[in-house]
């Protein structure tokens, strides 16, 4: 049975030319890049070129790319590393729909003396800039709202908020892991302080990432060790990681083919009875669908798609054995009886042929489910 992989979000294949590349230096350009002899000195140039041309893909300067081992890493050094050099300011925003590594982080600060207001989004999943604005204050060190949100897709206005940020002399960071490579990045355009971004999410190896941080934005390492990466990331570099994460960058996106087979997923879900998609469908990334379904358990419809070889993920998470709803989809009010029958869907190498299959399994598994579930579909009210 071949696998249909609708999971892009949580990570992708490494795509095959970046493998390899990432091969050619764990085989040949071994050696650790601050060794100062020349097989050390061969290494560093690959890092220095990688760093070179993935400064030049974001309009930044190579001394502003900090790499690092993920998305989860960047977005640490850039709160926390602000917070610790910016000692005088102790008040950060950020929106209730932030991955985990960032909204953790930001209550991991607040027990240590820092203020934070997560402001909301409206029912598309969007932060509004003018609700960013009306929180700064005079002890606001820093704001940071995402690109693209991980579970429903949903496009912020980065620019706009980048320029509140600017105008009021506040840092800005934007997590930008499931933006990149998908929408243009201009750090500048974006008036972006800091940006994070992750090399699984783009075809690159896991374990590789990078973290932007404008000249001049003062932010101290969180992490001890020989000083590397400007002091601001101690540890040995990962240079396959980083030779492939620069590979990356000349991966194909196939954002109109991709966009219209996600199109026709959209309207053939749609046709199920009970049936909702969450979040903004105008200001969306190109390859998510975020769909409910009243009265059902995503989890029991996720297991039962996996033994058909559909591979998608579901838009609550189980913890302690307990499911519990997803932050983001309360966050834009989806119904309760929707929100725990939630499915994400990200697309990658898929064709029609093969969407028309996953949307029968699906309307073949709701309809199961629906027959054994306590809440009847007539008793939807119909949103
Ligand atoms: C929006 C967002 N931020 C951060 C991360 C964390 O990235 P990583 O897995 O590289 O640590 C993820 C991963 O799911 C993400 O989707």
């Amino acid at each position: 049975m071949a696998t249909i992989y609708l999971d892009n979000a949580a990570t992708t294949k490494v795509d095959k030319n970046v493998a390899e590349k990432v091969k050619k230096v764990f085989l040949d350009s071994y050696a650790n890049p601050s060794s100062q002899h020349s097989c050390g000195k061969e290494a560093r140039k690959l890092v220095e070129t990688a760093r070179e041309e993935i400064a030049n893909f974001i309009g930044a300067n190579p001394s502003e790319i900090i790499f690092t081992s993920g998305g989860t890493e960047s977005n640490n050094l850039a709160i926390r590393g602000l917070a610790k050099a910016n000692p005088e300011k102790k008040h950060i925003i950020t929106s209730v729909i932030e991955h985990p590594s960032v909204l953790e982080t930001c209550k991991d600060l607040e027990k240590q003396g820092f203020s934070v207001d997560y402001i909301g989004v409206n029912e598309e999943g969007i932060v509004e800039g003018a609700d960013v604005k009306k929180k700064i204050r005079k002890d606001t060190l820093l704001v940071s709202i995402m690109h693209v949100n991980n579970e429903i897709g949903t496009i912020q206005p980065i620019e706009e908020i980048g320029e509140v940020c600017k105008k009021k002399g506040v840092y800005f960071h934007s997590d930008c892991v499931q933006g990149f490579m998908k929408l243009g990045i201009d750090v500048r355009k974006m008036h972006v302080d800091l940006l994070s971004v992750s090399g699984h999410k783009v075809h690159a190896p896991k374990g590789i990432g990078f973290l932007y941080v404008r000249k001049g934005v003062r932010v101290s390492a969180v992490q001890t060790g020989g000083g590397q990466e400007n002091g601001l990331r101690s540890g040995t570099g990962n240079v396959p990681g980083i030779v492939g994460l620069a590979a990356a960058l000349s991966v194909k996106q196939e954002v109109t083919r991709i966009r219209k087979v996600r199109d026709l997923l959209v309207k053939e879900l749609l046709k199920i009875p009970g049936t909702r998609i969450n979040g903004s469908l105008k200001k969306r990334i190109w390859n998510n669908v975020n769909v409910s379904f009243y009265g059902i358990e995503g989890e029991s419809l996720m297991l039962m798609l996996d033994k058909e070889g559909i591979c998608v993920s579901t838009g609550s998470a189980c913890a302690s054995n307990k499911l519990s709803e997803s932050y983001v989809l309360k966050a834009i009010k989806v119904p309760e009886l929707y929100i725990h029958g939630s499915l994400r869907l990200t697309l990658g190498e898929i064709s029609e042929k093969d969407i028309k299959f996953v949307v029968s399994k699906i309307n073949e598994k709701v309809e199961k489910l629906r027959k054994i579930s306590p809440f009847k579909l007539e008793m939807s009210d119909g949103k």
